[in-house]
């Protein structure tokens, strides 16, 4: 595994991951060609070359090549990886290869390509950092203005990936809406473009910056699958271009939507990143190595291999309604549980008594909380929990009083309304000292009191996104500009308060993406907790991100959104496939839900390691039928646990045995089932599998297995 270079009269290099090979070259013309991606070949002389000027047919040569970094200018018509206008109002870029170097720094090889439009001294870095055990690229691009007047970018991409010729690509991709995130769509890719976007200020519910690209044909564990996701918390797209030749380019990184940056001589922008691989095995070995990659190389350093607490949250027992002594007898009850964190969510601060006041007003509502918050805090942590407290820091409601100081703090255009949505505006993070209030309030609250989380909330897209201060040039930089200020934010909090974890949540599941993940431990997946639409939310979620990073609540039924009753063992099982939480009113509970939760929750402890740091196995998705069953095997394959949910039996109609994965053939395995002990191959666990006794509608049930050293039965 390496970086190799072929250094003839013809230069290429080779990016080399455990299993996949990137190959790109440099023609006669310092076009940069990309040349090959997929498995690796006997040798070097069976990749291809690079396609040679005489051999460009009737349409253009940069049509017909496969450029690595398409610069918009000269005779070009597919989607630009960059496109600038220069101050003489020339809106013709001409990027040529310059040089390159590898870096060898980190645990990754990097290798930087350089390319130069020589009249402006315009440089393009092309980033290629290898995240061999993955068979992962990460890729992005800084554009350096090394001339002297100012460059104005109107697009500029992370990446643009070539896939190599196939008969019919089938695009796999998230869509959702509020309540309803990371549903799975699969769609046959026509010629022309197809889109996906977010222009809502933030990664959005309504589609995730992931993709995977097959035949039409591969399945979970086998077929060539392309897939790549990008780390960016803004707008965002990614389009996939199949061409007239049936060829498919896919570019992706901040959506150039009403986006302009100005570039000033001497400064850099820095692309976020957009990491792509290739798999043979499969979506559900895709899946596990964005999971993996995710655990080992995006989360914050202290939190990639910390299990994540069991927590308690108080949203839906108590909306806004919260007070000092009702969270009190919430904070028992979750104790009594096991819970480990308890969450204080929206309504302790300002006039915050239901959505239409007090966003903003970050200091504690005495009425509620008549000794501080010290008192709860305190409190919780007599009681063996640590505490942790919900903030929508990026908004103002109209009736708070920081409104009302500084009306010029949101994003606004003169003389235009100003539209609410959730009866809030959003904070304009691109002044500095709207970034500097934020910093300082979280930075006292954590100063202050004993809080190890950090709900991060945000509950509305951008609307009216003006700036007025700033110069016409900037004007469209703001939504670049807010996602940096966030994000330095979070950068400048974790660096001094490393022991916080962070959850990230936008109204549910609205900002889930790589960048977010790099600043915060785990993410709020939807506002809709009814166990069984969760399913296929949380099913959506696994082909992108880990368990891990995945909060699940078990709350009350009949569920608060649809109404749908569903017994507390499912609804149980469903949050145990990810980091469990509790949301439900406990004061409601019986004494034998009490007495089962206590039992789950013990239960999830033993588990969780399995589940929050093993292989994830997607044995019967959702969309197959009836079942629904997902695995979870640990790193040494001598503990599994299984999860399977029937959603409603026929009569007569016989359930198929669950055939498990990613066991060790000649490893026996127990597993208790009703009472009875089994003990099973590996082998036969996956060619035989297992009879799950399964009954009526929504029924469920979690099988741990367990490696025996020798056979007792
Ligand atoms: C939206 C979140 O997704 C909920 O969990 C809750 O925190 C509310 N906001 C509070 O306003």
């Amino acid at each position: 595994m390496s970086i190799k270079i072929l250094n003839n009269d013809e230069k290429k290099w080779f990016l080399e991951t455990k299993n996949t090979v990137y190959v790109i070259g440099v023609d006669e013309d310092k076009n940069l060609q990309h040349l090959y991606w997929g498995e690796k070949l006997p040798y070097t002389s069976d990749y291809p070359g690079v396609l040679l000027l005489k051999e460009s047919p009737f349409d253009n040569f940069e049509q017909i090549i496969k450029e690595e970094f398409s610069p918009w200018g000269g005779i070009r018509y597919k989607e630009p990886g960059l496109k600038v206008i220069y101050e003489d109002q020339v809106r013709d870029l001409i990027l040529k290869y310059k040089t390159y170097k590898l870096i060898d720094s980190d645990k990754c090889k990097t290798l930087i390509i350089y390319l130069i439009d020589s009249a402006y001294n315009l440089e393009v870095e092309l980033n290629y950092r290898l995240i061999e055990e993955y068979d992962l690229i990460e890729r992005w691009v800084n554009i350096k203005n090394k001339g002297s007047q100012s460059v104005q970018i109107k697009q500029i991409l992370s990446a643009q990936w070539h896939l190599p010729d196939i008969q019919n690509y089938r695009l796999s991709y998230l869509y959702g809406r509020w309540a309803g995130e990371t549903k799975l769509s699969r769609i046959e890719l026509g010629y022309g473009k197809k889109v996906l976007e977010s222009r809502r200020g933030i990664t959005s519910h309504q589609f995730n910056p992931w993709f995977a690209v097959d035949n039409g044909q591969a399945d979970e564990d086998i077929g060539k699958v392309y897939y790549g996701i990008l780390g960016w918390s803004g707008n965002w797209k990614i389009v996939f271009e199949k061409d007239s030749y049936g060829r498919l380019q896919i570019g992706g990184g901040i959506n150039d939507f009403d986006f302009s940056w100005q570039l000033k001589p001497n400064e850099c922008f820095v692309t976020p990143k957009f990491v792509a691989g290739h798999t043979t095995n499969g979506f559900g070995d895709a899946s596990r190595k964005l999971h993996h990659y995710q655990l080992d190389y995006i989360l914050p350093g202290n939190a990639n291999h910390k299990i994540r607490p069991v927590l308690y949250n108080s949203w839906e027992a108590t909306s806004f309604n919260v007070n000092e002594e009702g969270q009190k007898k919430l904070a028992e009850k979750a104790a009594s549980l096991g819970v480990e964190l308890f969450v204080l969510d929206d309504g302790w601060f300002g006039e915050r008594n239901d959505d239409t006041a007090g966003l903003g007003d970050w200091y504690v509502n005495k009425k509620k909380f008549p000794h501080d918050l010290t008192s709860l805090i305190s409190y919780v942590n007599e009681l063996g929990m640590d505490f942790g407290l919900w903030v929508e820091p990026e908004m103002v409601n109209k009736n708070s009083k920081l409104y009302n100081l500084h009306p010029d703090w949101v994003y606004h255009f003169p003389n235009r309304p100003r539209s609410e949505s959730r009866n809030q505006f959003v904070l304009n993070l691109a002044k500095k000292e709207v970034v500097e209030y934020i910093y300082d309030f979280i930075n006292t609250l954590l100063g202050t009191y004993n809080i190890k989380f950090i709900k991060w909330d945000m509950n509305r897209p951008f609307s009216e996104p003006g700036w007025s201060e700033a110069s016409k040039f900037q004007q469209q930089e703001i939504w670049v500009c807010h996602v940096q200020g966030l994000y330095q934010i979070l950068d400048r909090l974790r660096r001094k308060y490393p022991e916080v974890i962070f959850e990230s949540c936008s109204g549910g599941g609205g900002r889930i993406d790589l960048g977010i993940l790099q600043r915060t431990d785990q993410v709020w997946v939807s506002d809709n907790t009814d166990a069984f639409d969760r399913l296929k939310i949380q099913e959506g979620f696994s082909y992108a991100y880990a368990p891990k990073i995945m909060m699940s609540w078990v709350t009350d039924s009949p569920n608060w959104l649809n109404q749908r009753k569903l017994s507390l063992e499912y609804r149980f099982n469903v949050a145990m496939m990810g980091g469990l939480g509790i949301g439900g009113n406990l004061n409601n509970w019986s004494k034998n839900e009490i007495k089962l939760a206590k039992e789950k929750v013990i239960q999830y402890k033993k588990i969780r390691e399995i589940i929050q740091h093993g292989d994830q196995y997607r044995l019967l998705p959702s969309w197959k039928g009836n079942l629904i069953a997902v695995e979870y095997v640990n790193k040494n394959k001598d503990k599994a646990v299984l999860f399977v949910f029937l959603h409603s039996q026929q009569f007569g109609e016989k359930l198929p045995p669950i055939k498990l994965n990613g066991l060790i053939s000649d490893f026996l395995y127990q597993y208790q089932d009703d009472n009875k002990k089994i003990i099973l191959s590996g082998k036969a666990l996956k060619e035989i599998g297992l009879k799950v006794n399964l009954k009526g509608d929504f029924d469920s049930k979690l099988i741990i297995l367990e490696k025996q050293n020798k056979r007792n039965d």
